[in-house]
């Protein structure tokens, strides 16, 4: 895996420059929304909303990081910041955060689907009913937003849709499967959104980022897994939300911060899939016999 990668190093190092063009709002009363947006790379993506003068709608569970978010947010930037606490898990979630929206009128001009579940377990010692708390949070409630939103998004077009995936979700992972077969279905999804949202002038996109710290656990499981390369290949949460919203306001489809982590993205995506898989297992072998 790691020579893979660095074999695809060179070719592409001069291609990977950071666009520089600024898109904004343009509109006081234009809103984002950002499902998962209270911590890690969410808030990381409101805050570049912020920046750019979107008013916020912030989705997640916990009230108080919620509302430690919205004043960060509101005391550095002129907007306007509203938050809602519910399980995106939960099949009424999306349906009522619709209705929210609706019963105002919301400016909608971006939706932000980045609310998703990883871990380190191995999938078939979880329980059925995590793996489908992981399926409905990672994969359907995505689709649901997109869906009950698209009215507003419609009609406040030109606007966006930006779904969360991962690098994880270009290969099967023996050890990840689940995660990685969700991410795999954003993808997808976002894909086939891409030419379904075009006419209605909804420009959708990707991220697909590799490790990003925002917790400890992703380091020392990165550190386990990939080592020295895994390592390199993280890249900070607040340039991963910048690089984001920069690209889908650009109308990038497939958005993979960092060099090394596009490269691997270059070379999983090129690789059998049985190949893929027999390489994450092998991973997964070592790091199990260094235990
Ligand atoms: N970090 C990485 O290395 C990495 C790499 C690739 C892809 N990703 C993807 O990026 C996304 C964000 O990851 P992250 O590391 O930034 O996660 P994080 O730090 O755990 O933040 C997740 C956000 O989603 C909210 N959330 C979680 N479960 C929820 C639920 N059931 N209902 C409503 N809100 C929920 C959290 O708030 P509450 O807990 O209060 O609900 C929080 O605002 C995920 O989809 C993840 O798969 C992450």
């Amino acid at each position: 895996m790691r020579w893979i990668a660095v074999f695809f190093l060179i070719p592409f190092i001069s291609s990977a420059q950071i666009d520089s063009a600024e898109s904004r709002a343009g509109d006081d009363r234009a809103y984002a929304l950002v499902a998962g947006g209270s911590k890690g790379i969410g808030y990381a993506i409101a805050e570049a909303l912020a920046k750019r003068n979107y008013n916020l709608v912030l989705i997640a569970r916990n009230t108080d990081t919620l509302a430690l978010a919205k004043s960060r947010l509101e005391a550095k930037y002129r907007v306007d910041v509203q938050t809602l606490s519910y399980d995106l898990s939960k099949e009424s979630s999306a349906a009522e955060i619709a209705a929210w929206c609706n019963a105002r009128d919301l400016k909608l001009k971006m939706l932000c689907n980045v609310a998703g579940l990883g871990g380190d377990d191995d999938y078939l010692e979880l329980s059925l009913d995590s793996v489908r708390y992981m399926v409905n949070l990672n994969v359907e409630s995505g689709i649901a937003m997109t869906m009950l939103l698209l009215p507003l998004l419609e009609k406040n077009a030109p606007s966006y849709v930006m779904n969360v995936a991962s690098l994880a979700g270009f290969a099967p992972i023996p050890s990840k499967n689940i995660y990685a077969s969700t991410k795999s279905a954003v993808i997808f999804f976002s894909y086939g959104l891409r030419y379904q949202l075009k006419p209605m002038k909804i420009k959708v996109s990707c991220l697909a980022p590799g490790p990003v710290f925002t917790k400890k656990s992703i380091k020392r499981e990165t550190k386990k897994t990939l080592g020295w390369l895994g390592m390199r290949m993280a890249v900070p949460p607040e340039r991963v939300g910048e690089l984001a919203v920069k690209k889908t306001l650009k109308g990038r489809m497939l958005i993979i911060p960092g060099t090394l982590a596009k490269l691997s993205s270059v070379a999983i995506r090129v690789m059998p899939r049985r190949m893929a898989a027999a390489i994450y297992s092998g991973v997964d072998r070592r790091v199990d016999k260094k235990e």
